[in-house]
């Protein structure tokens, strides 16, 4: 549809920013807090990810809550750090995790900023690992739905909006680079049983939020990323289909109609996978109703036919951040994946495609007709600060520009959208290129270099400036959509 305006947004809509514990945090040894496998994960990714510091969140939350005000936030979406919250197989809850968390949601409260809480961002402690066999054990339902509770209990009289997991779809399509692999000797099959799991502890936690948290409302976070056909050549279109199910709509069905589609079963059938489904399961994942969809949605993607015969390539993700070094996967019979010559590109190879963005609202919208929110959008750059010592993201801001407002497009389409939060509100770690590839409004003034060589955070600067985005963003939502 054309409008002959700009776009609207609702009046009580919320605006602010993203964010993950892990990739936040920092203060890994602080606080009781004790080992994720994530820590263990990223300090082996080449060439940063070292989660030790990260952005320092934990120690400046209050100077960060405070920046966010400045800048008009109505929202702000953050996740729990597990084994910051119980440490260890005991399932005793530490003190100090709930002080730290409390701490923050009175601190957003205080500026009237709605917290939007993920309760898992890919920080699976360790000792659920080790102790419990990690995602591959049903034990670990047992210690999710622990945790589920003790969240609830401790912040659901001010926290109402609660996501469950972040991008278990993207866990499950990249567990190597994730981690959600580690252990597992055969992931092809094995993938899938975690991924019944995980789909196990998204009920658990649906339910229990709404047994305890009053008025509270919970939803999952996919990763969204719309595929299109290379050509109109109707394999192409199919090859699309495919990519589509295997690597976001198995998931989305799921969670919205709580049970497998016959298409995930049809791709277990041929290839011989067998989960471990229990009729107690489906009924458990039945009786979770999500109260809206939260979407992470950067990109797009582009499919055409994949011949049975031709050869596998995994994905290769562009790990430098110079253009150009995508691999991009072919799934013999199923699809393959290529270039899309009508969009531009970042430094790490990602679509850069506003309409990507009313087109993912589009589709969710037209299959589930359920609320949505975004949880996530941004532009992951290599940013230095200029000699005015100031950041001048001039991409950042054309991007979040043409981005929001085909989110208002979507809503001028009727669909139904009750939150923006980009990723990220600091710059902070990215899930394999450190701060290098920095996404937030508000610069951190450190390198991977200085994070991992300094002796200990006192060393460094860390000092919070505001980029252009940032002030750009605070006009725009400030005036809720209008100040273009
Ligand atoms: C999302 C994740 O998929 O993408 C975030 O939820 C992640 O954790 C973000 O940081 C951006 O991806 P990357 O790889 O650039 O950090």
């Amino acid at each position: 549809m054309y409008y002959k305006e700009d776009p609207k947004f609702p009046e009580n809509f919320m605006w602010g920013a993203s964010s993950a514990a892990w990739q936040v945090e920092g203060g890994v040894a602080e606080g009781g807090r004790t080992p994720a496998m994530i820590d263990i994960n990223s300090t082996k990714k080449k060439p940063y990810a070292d989660n030790s510091i990260a952005a320092d969140h934990f120690h400046r939350y209050k100077e960060d809550v405070a920046l966010m005000a400045e800048c008009g936030f109505s929202s702000y979406r953050f996740s729990l750090s597990w084994s910051r919250i119980i440490p260890h197989s005991d399932g005793k809850v530490n003190p100090e995790g709930i002080k730290f968390y409390n701490g923050l949601i009175d601190e957003l409260i205080k500026n009237n900023i709605t917290p939007i809480v993920t309760i898992y961002h890919y920080d699976l402690p360790v000792w659920v690992y080790e102790e419990l066999g990690g995602w591959r054990s049903r034990k670990t339902i047992d210690a999710f739905e622990h945790l589920c509770k003790v969240c609830f209990e401790n912040f659901g009289d001010r926290v109402k909006y609660w996501l469950s997991l972040n991008e278990q779809n993207m866990q499950i399509c990249y567990g190597h680079w994730l981690g959600t692999s580690v252990g597992c000797t055969d992931w092809e099959r094995e993938k899938w049983d975690i991924n019944h799991i995980m789909n196990l502890c998204h009920a658990k936690a649906v339910i229990r939020c709404h047994e305890m948290v009053e008025g509270g409302k919970i939803g999952p976070v996919p990763g969204y990323v719309p595929i299109y056909p290379k050509t109109c050549n109707p394999g192409d279109q199919i090859a699309a289909m495919n990519a589509e199910e295997l690597t976001q709509k198995i998931w989305n069905d799921t969670y919205v109609y709580g049970e497998y589609s016959n298409f995930v079963k049809k791709y277990w059938e041929t290839h011989d996978i067998h989960p471990d489904i229990r009729p107690e399961d489906l009924e458990l994942m039945k009786k979770a109703k999500i109260d809206f969809i939260s979407v992470n949605c950067y990109r797009s993607n582009t499919a055409y036919e994949s011949k049975i015969d031709s050869e596998r390539q995994e994905y290769g993700l562009n790990k430098f951040g110079i253009k150009g070094q995508m691999q991009w996967p072919n799934v013999p019979g199923e699809y393959a994946l290529c270039t899309n010559p009508y969009v531009e590109y970042t430094d790490w190879d990602w679509e850069i495609d506003p309409q990507a963005m009313r087109y993912s609202l589009r589709y969710l919208w037209n299959h589930y007709r359920l609320p949505m929110m975004i949880t996530e959008n941004g532009f992951g750059a290599n940013e230095t600060k200029d000699a005015d010592g100031q950041v001048h993201d001039t991409a950042r801001i054309e991007f979040l520009r043409d981005q929001i407002y085909q989110v208002g497009l979507a809503i001028e389409d009727g669909c139904e959208v009750i939150a923006y939060n980009p990723w990220s509100f600091t710059d902070l770690l990215s899930t394999g290129n450190g701060i290098k590839k920095r996404y937030g409004l508000v610069y951190i003034d450190t390198t991977d270099d200085e994070l991992v060589n300094c002796k200990d955070v006192s060393e460094l600067s860390m000092k919070r400036i505001k980029k252009d985005s940032y002030y750009w963003y605070s006009k725009l939502i400030k005036s809720n959509g209008k100040d273009w």
